[in-house]
Order: structure tokens, then C-alpha cells, then sequence
């Protein structure tokens, strides 16, 4: 990348908080992690005091390894949180500014999202939906999927939100394991000017879903109005949102429910071929996106707050709808891609709706450096204050870039290391209060007992290790869905009692984190985690491969992209010579097709063998090295070692 950053990054600057952002900030008492190591349990119940409860809990915290409970005995309801109770004080101010790719904008003050949300409530009740019951919503970025999103939420609904970038198989899995009795979806989305045609796809998966029992669609109108008519009803099942919502009462009181009753389920990928569905509960998973929400993105009454991420991640479940709305704040969403029609379509947002706060993803900010400054320079950025990163590792070059051309050198970034599992962001800086250093997430979120930890679970004070959540917090999942087991196989059997994440980090003589990625077999492909296991499982099926390898692979915008590594079964053999470019895409579709795009291997080698230790095992290591063109690390362990020289020379004679 450009050296025109080199100054700035060999001082190892750090950067302090102004002191106009620390006079305003809403935390600037820099002994706020002493107070809170002090009495975990008194600040977390601090915390959640800001929520409103139905019943006030007996218990903070009731914890037998690997088992949590928040907030033990009180009772509340998400969708109040997030709704009712700003209303008399902000009941007609903006929730929701929605901005669709085609450039139409809706806007719903908290008055009109509660309406909303309360109608669509008594239609899920209306179609039998009842608390405990899974909802699977597969939709675009469309204001209806943080409707049913939060109207789920109202009954005690549990929802499964999965991303409308997966395939129709993917879809399938997901709403099987779960036993989703309804699936609302839309017809369409809007990306990159084209329509994706999301019924579609969920009528393939449906027609394997016997547990779906009814499907509601919205309706995706286009800038002008008009109705996407090409999508099919299946009479008896298929059902129109907007149908439903004409003859539905807005009165729709809240169920309150246990502190400890499931909110939702998403999927995410692990280590093996199956994803997993991470629980989350009400109370715990509500009070950490609140608070998080407050201090680390600062966030104020009079905020327009803009995450990027789709409702399909957990960012969009935290940061989109629950930690903004509990808030009060004014939330933007936007449908499309940030190149369409042109590539300063999010400097244009930004502009246009005057967004305070942005919070976006490092692949993103490297894109938009490879587009060019001047894109944003002929904007008017003005109201920006503060800008988050979170999903991979930020490249300081591109901490720089964001810092210097998107927060004009003026606002403070706040990196934000979390995961699908810890339902908020648990490494932070608090933008008050600390100091942050490129490529840095800084500090754990007070609160947060992170530490780095050797294989034996010695806690390492300065240098390199895993990184590991040594006391329960109040979002931290509950398990993943009907499998106990891998629960505690996955997260818990490291160390007893203490949490293993899967990454890998180091710290400095500041005590600060630096991330350095996934230890276990899982891709962070554009901040999207993708398992090893899942896009070989795919390639397997493929007809004509009969074995397949995938690493991870450096990528500039991606950060990391897929290579994979294909024998080809004999009846393959002449296409995969005579046509490889054919037979790469082929597979490449066929991976797009069981899983989604985003799984898609960047680059596809077909080899006549594999790396494998003696065990069998096969060796990612070389792979990567071999992928990455580096010289080749330690072959003794191979049972045959000229494998990895052949594999070697064949992909440099195709790259
Ligand atoms: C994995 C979790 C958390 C929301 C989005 C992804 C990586 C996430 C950072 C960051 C370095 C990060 C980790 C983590 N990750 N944020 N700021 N710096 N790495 O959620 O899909 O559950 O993925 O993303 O590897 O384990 P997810």
C-alpha cells in the first residue's frame, strides 16, 4: 500500500482523546476499570438498571461453569426496551431512516416503529406463533426485517435472522436445526441494481422444511412503486405481509419473559461442516448492547447512527436494532452495496443524512481505499464525530486512511473486537478515555476480564497467545442450539471455566490487545467467518471432486480470501485438463450454490495429491505457504514430502 503513511506509522503514534471529546464523552473516568473489576457483578447490575424491567431480578448472576445466569428472576421485554418506553420522551422522533439502492428513503419516528412492530406482533400471533417458538426471517435490508425482527422479540418469539446473501441449502439447514415453525422473507432485494430474488431461494429450502408451516412475504416495491410481481404464492402457506398488517391491531402488549429467555438464535460457523446455532437470552444480551452502545460508539439522544452491517450478522442484531434503539438513537439503513450506482454511495449517505456516527468493516475501509480519496474529499463529512471498525483485524494503513480521509484527522476510531458468541464488543477503546494505537483494540470493555493465556492457561502479561475470557459476562452465549456438547467441547474444554474465542492475540507493554486472527480452522473471509470444513464439504459433493483442501489465503481487500486445493475423480479428469478455467468456475458455482457467494474460493488448484502427515492429517500450513507463494516450512512430519514440492510448482505455473 501507499508509503505515504510510513511517518505516521513508524512512530508508533498513539492517539489521545481530544478534549473536547473527552468533556462531552459519556464516560470519561479513566478509573472506570478498576471500578468495575472492583464489583463485576454491582457494575453489570448498574447497567441493566438502565433498562426497564418488569420485574426487578433477585440474583445478578448465578454461575456454574460453563452455565451463566443474568439477572436471575427479573422479567422484561426486548421490543419495550427498544420501543415503548422512549415514547413519551421521543415518541416522534426518528427510529429508522431507511435509504433503498434504487435512492427511495422511509423514515419511522418511535412512535410509527412501535405501531409497526406491535401490528406485526399480533399477526405472528395470528398465524400461532407462540414465546418459545422459532421465527426464521431471511429478508433484504428492508425496514419489515427489524419489524419482525423486534416483533418477535414483543411475544417472546425466538428469532433465527439468516443472512439473505445464503443459498437455498443453507437456508434449509439453518431452519431445520432450529424447527422454525414460520419463515418471513421478501420477495426481493435490491444489489447492485438487480434484484436478488429472495422468495426464490426460500421456496427451495422451504419445500424441505416440513416444520414451516406458514411463510409471510413483504413486498419489495422499487423506487416507483411498483410491486416485484414475479414471485409465486403457495396457496395455504404463503401469506403477504401487507395483507396481514391491513387487518391487524396496532394493540399489541408486550410478554414479558424471563431475564434468561432466548431471544435468538444465529447461525455461525465453527470448525466443523455444520453451523451452529449460538443462543442468546433477553436480559443479559439486552443490557450489553445498550452498554456498549452508550460508551464505546458514545452514543447520544440526538445521534444518527449508521452500522453497515446486514441484520443477518450478529453486528446487525447488536448494533443495528437492539444496542441503538435501547438508545433511543436515530439508526440509518441502507439496503445496497456502497458502489452503487457509483462508489461514494456511502459518503453520499453520509452527507445526505447527516450520520454522527459510522461504523463499518477494515475490507470496506481497504476498498474504499483502493477508490480513492478524492470520493470522499468531495463530500461533505462534516458531521461525522466518531467512526468503529469491528470483523477482522484493521490494518494500520488503513486505521491511517480511515482516520485521515473519513474523520478528517478529527474523530476518534474506536476498533471493536467481539464475536458471534460474546453477543457485544469486549475489547474497546472507550473513546473518553483511551488512547488508541493504530492496528490496536486497545482494552477490555470494563467489566471484560480478557486475558491472553498459554496452552496451559498461565496468563501471559506481555507477548503472544490465545485469547481467552476468564469471567462470565452478562451477553455471553448460552449455549448453542440442541447440542450441549459441542458447547462445551468448543468454548469451554481448553481451560475449565474459562472461555477460549478461537483467536489468537498479543499484548504490549500498554497492556494493550493486538489481534492476530483465527487459531482454529475458520476463514475470516471480509470479516465474514467461514469454516474450513463447510466450502470442502461443498467441493466434495461435487460430482466430479473426489477430495478437496481449503486455506486461507492473504487478500487486500478481503483480508483474507479461500484457496482450495481439488483431486479430481477419474470421470473429471479430461474437462479439468482440457477446460481448467471452466471446470474452476464450475466448482466455484457449485460452492456459491450449497453455500452462498461469500464462500466462494478466490482461487481454485487442481492437484493429483494432498500434503498429509503419516496420521493422515492434512497439512494447511504448507497449503497456505504453497498458496502464498512463501518458501516451504518444515516437511519432515510429511509421510511424503515431494507431494508439496509438485503441488508447489503447479500453482506457480498458474499463477
Ligand atoms: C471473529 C468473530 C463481531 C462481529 C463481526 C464478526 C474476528 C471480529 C475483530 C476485530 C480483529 C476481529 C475474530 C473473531 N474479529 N472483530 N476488531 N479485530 N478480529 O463476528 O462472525 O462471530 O466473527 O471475527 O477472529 O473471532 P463473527
Amino acid at each position: 500500500m501507499a508509503n505515504q503513511f510510513d511517518a505516521l506509522l513508524q512512530e508508533n503514534r498513539s492517539f489521545p482523546p481530544s478534549d473536547d471529546f473527552r468533556k462531552q464523552a459519556n464516560v470519561s473516568d479513566p478509573d472506570i476499570y478498576q471500578k468495575a473489576a472492583a464489583d463485576r457483578e454491582g457494575y453489570w447490575a448498574g447497567w441493566a438498571k438502565e433498562l426497564d424491567w418488569e420485574k426487578p431480578w433477585d440474583k445478578v448472576l448465578e454461575w456454574e461453569p460453563p452455565y451463566a445466569k443474568w439477572y436471575v428472576g427479573g422479567t422484561l421485554n426486548a421490543s419495550y426496551n427498544c420501543l415503548d418506553r422512549h415514547l413519551e420522551e421521543r415518541g416522534d422522533k426518528t427510529a429508522i431512516i431507511w435509504e433503498g439502492e434504487p435512492g427511495e428513503v422511509r423514515k419511522f419516528t418511535y412512535r410509527q416503529l412501535h405501531r409497526e412492530v406491535s401490528k406485526f406482533a399480533n399477526v405472528l400471533k395470528s398465524v400461532g406463533v407462540v414465546a418459545g417458538d422459532r421465527v426464521a426471517i431471511y429478508m433484504p435490508l428492508i425496514v419489515e426485517a427489524a419489524v419482525a425482527m423486534l416483533a418477535c422479540a414483543r411475544i417472546g418469539a425466538v428469532h433465527s435472522v439468516v443472512f439473505g446473501g445464503f443459498s437455498a441449502e443453507a437456508l434449509r439447514d439453518r431452519i431445520q436445526d432450529a424447527q422454525a415453525k414460520v419463515l418471513i422473507t421478501a420477495t426481493s432485494g435490491y444489489r447492485r441494481g438487480a434484484l436478488v430474488p429472495l422468495k426464490k431461494t426460500a421456496d427451495a429450502a422451504v419445500a424441505e422444511c416440513p416444520s414451516i408451516e406458514k411463510v409471510i412475504v413483504a413486498m419489495r416495491r422499487s423506487a416507483t412503486e411498483e410491486a416485484d410481481e414475479t414471485v409465486s404464492m403457495t396457496d395455504g402457506r404463503d401469506l403477504w405481509y401487507h395483507d396481514l398488517m391491513q387487518s391487524a391491531s396496532d394493540d399489541c402488549p408486550p410478554t414479558w419473559v424471563d431475564s434468561e429467555h432466548m431471544l435468538f438464535t444465529l447461525y455461525t460457523s465453527g470448525t466443523t461442516g455444520k453451523p451452529k446455532g449460538i443462543v442468546h437470552t433477553t436480559g443479559g444480551f439486552l443490557t450489553v448492547a445498550y452498554a456498549t452502545c452508550k460508551w464505546v460508539f458514545d452514543l447520544k439522544p440526538n445521534d444518527v447512527y449508521w452500522c453497515t452491517a446486514d441484520i443477518g450478522w450478529v453486528t446487525g442484531h447488536s448494533y443495528v436494532v437492539y444496542g441503538p434503539l435501547a438508545n433511543g438513537a436515530t439508526v440509518v439503513l441502507y439496503e445496497g452495496a456502497p458502489d452503487w450506482p457509483k462508489k461514494d454511495r456511502f459518503w453520499e449517505l453520509i452527507e445526505k443524512h447527516k450520520v454522527t456516527i459510522f461504523y463499518t468493516a477494515p475490507t470496506a475501509i481497504r476498498a474504499f481505499m483502493k477508490w480513492g480519496e478524492q470520493l470522499p474529499q468531495s463530500r461533505d463529512l462534516s458531521s461525522l464525530r466518531l467512526l468503529g471498525s469491528v470483523g477482522e483485524p484493521i490494518n494500520p494503513e488503513a486505521w491511517i486512511w480511515y482516520h485521515k480521509y473519513i474523520g478528517n484527522e478529527r474523530c476518534p476510531i474506536v476498533d471493536t473486537w467481539w464475536q458471534t458468541e460474546t453477543g457485544g464488543i469486549m475489547i474497546t477503546p472507550l473513546p473518553g478515555i483511551t488512547a488508541t494505537k493504530p492496528g490496536s483494540a486497545t482494552l477490555p470493555f470494563p467489566g471484560i476480564d480478557a486475558q491472553i493465556l498459554d496452552e496451559k492457561g498461565n496468563a501471559i502479561e506481555v507477548g503472544g497467545g490465545y485469547l481467552a475470557i476468564t469471567s462470565p459476562w452478562p451477553s455471553m452465549l448460552r449455549g448453542i442450539w440442541g447440542d450441549p456438547e459441542r458447547y462445551q467441547q468448543q468454548y469451554w474444554s481448553k481451560w475449565p471455566g474459562i472461555y477460549f474465542t478461537g483467536d489468537g492475540a498479543k499484548r504490549d507493554e500498554d497492556g494493550y490487545f493486538w489481534l492476530l486472527g483465527r487459531v482454529d480452522d475458520v476463514m475470516n473471509v471480509a470479516g465474514h467467518r467461514i469454516g474450513t470444513m463447510e466450502v470442502e464439504s461443498a467441493l466434495v459433493d461435487h460430482q466430479l471432486v473426489a477430495e478437496a483442501a481449503c486455506v486461507g489465503i492473504s487478500h487486500e481487500i478481503k483480508g483474507t480470501a479461500i484457496a482450495a486445493f481439488v483431486i479430481v475423480k477419474e470421470a473429471g479428469r479430461e474437462l479439468a485438463t482440457n477446460d481448467p478455467a471452466k471446470f474452476e468456475q464450475e466448482l466455484k458455482n457449485h460452492v456459491a450454490e450449497k453455500i452462498g457467494a461469500i464462500a466462494k474460493p478466490e482461487k481454485i488448484l487442481i492437484t493429483a495429491d494432498l500434503p498429509k502427515t503419516r496420521s493422515g492429517k492434512i497439512m494447511r500450513r504448507l497449503l497456505r505457504d504453497i498458496a502464498e507463494g512463501r518458501a516451504l516450512g518444515d516437511v519432515t512430519t510429511l509421510a511424503d514430502p515431494t507431494v508439496v514440492a509438485s503441488l508447489k510448482e503447479k500453482y506457480e505455473e498458474e499463477a
